[in-house]
C-alpha cells in the first residue's frame, strides 16, 4: 500500500506529543496560519476573474501603494486570529499599529508579527507572492502587552515561517528545532508534509538582489557583486542570477538549491527596505535554523535591537558561506 504523507495537523499533533505539557495552544496558531494560507491562495488562484486586482488608492504606513490584494490578505491574517483565543496582540506591515485583542489576554499567549503579502508588485501579472509571520511570546498572561512588548529581537522568536504561493502553496516552518516543509494538497485542502528537516548547501551558485539599484550600494557591496560575475571555476563562479521581486520566493529557491539574497543599504536607504520585524527576523530564522545566515552586512539579523516598530534592515541572506563572503566584501576585508 503507498504510504500517505502526513498532514499538517497529524505532524503537529504527533510533534506535540513529544512534548508533554505542550497546551496544544501553540499547534493551534500553525493550523490557523494554515488556514489564512488557504484562504489567501484561492483569491489568488482566481484573482483576475474577481476585480481583486491593482490598488485600493491607499498608501501604507511605510509610504507603499496598497494593493487590494494587501489589504483582503491582512484582512485575513485578522480575521483568523482576533477569535483565535491563542493570540493576544497582531503586528502587521499594513497596519501602523498593532492590534491588541483584550478578550484573549487571560489565554493568549502568543503574539503575531506578520507580512499579510509579501511581493505584492507581483500581484498583477501572476507572478509568485507569499507570507511572513514571527511569532512570539507574551511574558505576562491577563493583561495587555505594550507596543514594546512586541519589539524583540529575533533570538526571542518562539517560532516563524512563511507562506509560499507559487506553482504550490507551501507552508514553511520552524519552531527552532530544524525547518519543515508542507504542500497544500488542494483536492483534499490539507498540508502535507513535502519537505523534512530542510538544510540549506553551505555554498551555492545563484545571487539574487535588484541590481537596478547598484549605483546606490557601498563600494563594498559592489565589490562582492562585481566578484560572483567573474568567470572562475575552482570557486564556482559566475554565479546564476534570479530575482522574482518576491523575498518569499527568492529565499525559498536558495533554501533549497544554495546561494545568497541581498537587499543591501542604498545612499538615500542606508537601512535598506526590507523590515526586520516580520521580513528580516522570520526569514532569518527559518534560514538559520536550515544551517544558513542572515546578517545586515555587519552584525547577526536576530541579534539587532528593534527600536520602531516598522523598522528596516539591510537583509543579506542565505548559504553560510556565501553570506560570511559577502560580509568579508561590506566590511572591507575582501
Ligand atoms: P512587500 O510586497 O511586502 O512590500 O515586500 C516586497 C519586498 C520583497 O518581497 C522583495 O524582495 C523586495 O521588496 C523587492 O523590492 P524591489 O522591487 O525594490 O526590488
Ligand atoms: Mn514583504
Ligand atoms: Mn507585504
Amino acid at each position: 500500500m503507498r504510504e500517505f504523507p502526513l498532514t499538517l495537523s497529524r505532524f503537529i499533533i504527533q510533534a506535540q506529543s513529544e512534548h508533554p505539557g505542550a497546551s496544544g495552544e501553540f499547534s493551534s496558531l500553525l493550523t490557523q496560519i494554515g488556514l489564512v494560507g488557504k484562504l489567501i491562495a484561492q483569491d489568488l488562484r482566481r484573482a483576475g476573474l474577481i476585480n481583486i486586482l491593482g490598488t485600493t488608492g491607499d498608501t501604507n504606513v511605510q509610504g507603499e501603494i496598497v494593493k487590494k490584494l494587501d489589504a483582503i490578505a491582512n484582512d485575513d491574517f485578522v480575521k483568523v486570529f482576533q477569535h483565535s483565543d491563542y493570540v493576544c496582540a497582531l503586528a502587521s506591515e499594513e497596519m501602523e499599529k498593532p492590534i491588541l485583542l483584550p478578550d484573549n489576554w487571560s489565554q493568549g499567549k502568543y503574539m503575531l508579527l506578520f507580512d499579510p503579502l509579501d511581493g505584492s508588485s507581483n500581484t498583477d501579472n501572476n507572478m509568485p507572492l507569499g507570507a511572513i509571520f514571527s511569532v512570539l511570546k507574551h511574558s505576562q498572561s491577563d493583561c495587555s502587552p505594550t507596543d514594546g512588548e512586541l519589539m524583540r529581537r529575533g533570538t526571542e522568536q518562539v517560532a516563524a515561517g512563511y507562506l509560499l504561493y507559487g506553482s504550490s502553496t507551501m507552508l514553511v516552518y520552524t519552531v527552532g528545532q530544524g525547518v519543515y516543509g508542507f504542500t497544500l494538497e488542494p483536492g483534499i485542502g490539507e498540508y502535507l508534509l513535502s519537505h523534512e528537516q530542510i538544510r540549506i548547501p553551505d555554498k551555492g551558485k545563484v545571487y539574487s538582489v535588484n541590481e537596478g539599484n547598484y549605483h546606490k550600494w557601498s563600494p563594498g557591496t559592489k565589490k562582492y557583486v562585481d566578484s560572483l560575475k567573474v568567470a572562475d571555476k575552482p570557486s564556482g563562479r559566475p554565479y546564476s542570477s534570479r530575482y522574482t521581486g518576491c523575498l518569499v520566493a527568492d529565499v525559498h529557491r536558495l533554501l533549497l538549491g544554495g546561494g545568497i539574497y541581498l537587499y543591501p543599504g542604498e545612499a538615500d536607504k542606508p537601512d535598506g527596505k526590507l523590515r526586520l520585524l516580520y521580513e528580516a527576523n522570520p526569514m532569518a530564522f527559518v534560514v538559520e535554523q536550515a544551517g544558513g545566515k542572515a546578517s545586515t552586512g555587519t552584525s547577526r539579523i536576530m541579534d539587532v535591537e528593534p527600536k520602531k516598530l516598522h523598522q528596516r534592515v539591510p537583509l543579506i541572506i542565505g548559504s553560510r558561506l556565501d553570506v560570511e563572503q559577502a560580509e568579508a566584501y561590506i566590511q572591507g576585508r575582501a
